[in-house]
């Protein structure tokens, strides 16, 4: 049996596509493992997001080469985000000549056949495609949590953030048929899924270019209607895009966890109209009230960037004012980092590293105290939680995650994994809670 090393950078998008791999490599008899050393097959999934992960690829892949010299048979193949662009592939071409297979992520489903064609030949074989077109269906994929798993509706992305690379490397935006959502995720639970997280890059724009007249509320609807099912995520939602339609579809859907995610980027409106983010904060608060007010017991968690070119100390005292307005859950936090071909790389005002450390550092500090002041206003609470495995830095524990979203630790047997049960908050910390199984 041959066997395959598959790495994975980036969002949860990358992570669904490495599945999707795993599938189809399951199909054609591959194993997975984990040592590079004792496989046939090595996998890099990329991302290019930021530009840190794209550092990190090239010295991975500059730590295969002795392995490809000892072992000229291993093939090596890397795909992803960061394939999509041609700058990338010619510095492969040229710095790793060793890699023997180059894809990207629209013909994702022509892996096999590439695969196959790779291996008969010498060179290295590239193939990427520059637009997405049609959504391919049916493609196998070998879910890492059974409990859990990620469900696409949706590719690609048509907003142009002006620091984001992703509409360039994703393609436009594609919705997937409801039909072939609702089937795809009833196999799942026939097969023991209690949980599906709804993957986009924009899912409250979900629909627009189908046939049937259907938008991001009328699937969750039909969504929860699948028998079987115990919860609903999704993820991401535009602040442009949502509207109190949908709201109220998590409000009114029982399985529809209360968690959004709605990244902000920035909390003034110069640096938003910049960013072309097309909402200004007055808007989002406005949203983030209705949120509010509709499911008071809702966690709402963001994505923030500091350092975008321009950005004065004004701007971004008006982000740590939204920040402490809103009182976030959580949030991925990033420092801008320029990204080849968008048009924030070609502005004049870039911010410099030691500004955007200190900025980035003080935003931590703000939402990691409000983080603790929210968990522990948890405390005596009973939330439902869905127990996901042993902890991992105490065996006898267990940790799940809460409908809000929150990884929960306590004290249980391992029999109820898989189980949901309710647990009394006893702690709440920064990032996690720890609490007891109510009776
Ligand atoms: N620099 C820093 N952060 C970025 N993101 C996207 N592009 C960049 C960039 N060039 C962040 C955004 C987005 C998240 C997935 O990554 O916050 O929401
Ligand atoms: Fe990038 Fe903006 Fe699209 Fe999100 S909405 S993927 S940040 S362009």
């Amino acid at each position: 049996m041959k066997k395959y090393v598959i790495e994975t950078w980036g969002c949860q998008m990358n992570e669904h596509d490495s599945e999707k791999l795993s599938g189809m490599l399951a199909n054609m008899g591959y194993l997975e493992i984990d040592s590079r050393e004792e496989a046939d097959l090595v996998i890099f999934n990329t991302c290019c997001v930021r530009e840190n992960a794209e550092f990190k690829v090239y010295g991975n892949l500059g730590q295969l080469k002795p392995l490809k010299m000892k072992k000229r048979d291993l093939i090596i193949a890397v795909c992803g985000c960061m394939m999509q662009q041609e700058h990338i592939v010619n510095h492969i071409k040229e710095k790793h000549p060793f890699v023997d297979l180059v894809f990207g992520t629209h013909n994702l489903h022509r892996f096999p056949e590439l695969l196959e064609n790779s291996m008969q030949q010498d060179n290295m074989l590239v193939e990427v495609w520059e637009e997405g077109g049609q959504i391919i269906e049916g493609i196998p994929s070998i879910r890492k949590y059974g409990l859990k798993a990620f469900v696409n509706i949706m590719n690609g992305c048509n907003n142009y953030c002006t620091y984001c690379i992703v509409p360039y490397t994703r393609g436009r935006e594609r919705s997937r048929k409801p039909e072939d959502i609702v089937e795809e995720i009833k196999k799942l639970v026939e097969n023991g899924t209690k949980e599906v997280t709804l993957l986009g890059q924009n899912v409250n724009s979900y629909g627009k270019a189908l046939e049937e007249k259907i938008d991001f509320a009328d699937l969750l609807y039909k969504i929860d209607e699948i028998n079987g099912l115990e919860r609903i995520r999704f993820m991401t939602s535009h602040p442009k895009d949502i509207n109190s339609k949908l709201i109220r579809a998590v409000k009114e859907c029982k399985n529809v966890c209360e968690h959004i995610h709605l990244p902000v980027q920035a909390g003034n409106n110069n640096v938003l109209k910049s960013m072309n983010r097309k909402y200004t904060r007055e808007k989002y608060l406005e949203i983030v009230d209705e949120i509010k007010t509709i499911i008071p017991d809702i966690s709402i968690t963001t994505d923030i960037i500091v350092g975008f070119p321009g950005e004065t100390e004004k701007d971004f005292e008006d982000t740590l004012d939204l920040v402490e307005k809103v009182k976030y859950d959580n949030a991925f936090t990033f420092i801008y980092s320029i990204r080849e071909g968008t048009p924030a790389a070609k502005m004049d005002n870039q911010i410099t590293e030691d500004v955007k450390h200190d900025r980035f550092n003080r935003l931590l500090s703000i939402l990691h105290s409000n983080m603790q002041e929210i968990n522990k206003a948890l405390e005596g609470k009973i939330l439902e939680v869905l127990i996901e495995g042993k902890s991992k830095n105490d065996e006898s524990y267990l940790t799940g995650r809460t409908r809000s979203n929150k990884v929960i630790n306590f004290k249980g047997d391992k029999s109820l994994i898989g189980e949901l049960v309710n647990v009394k908050v006893t702690q709440g910390k920064s990032f996690s809670l720890v609490g007891e199984i109510a009776e």
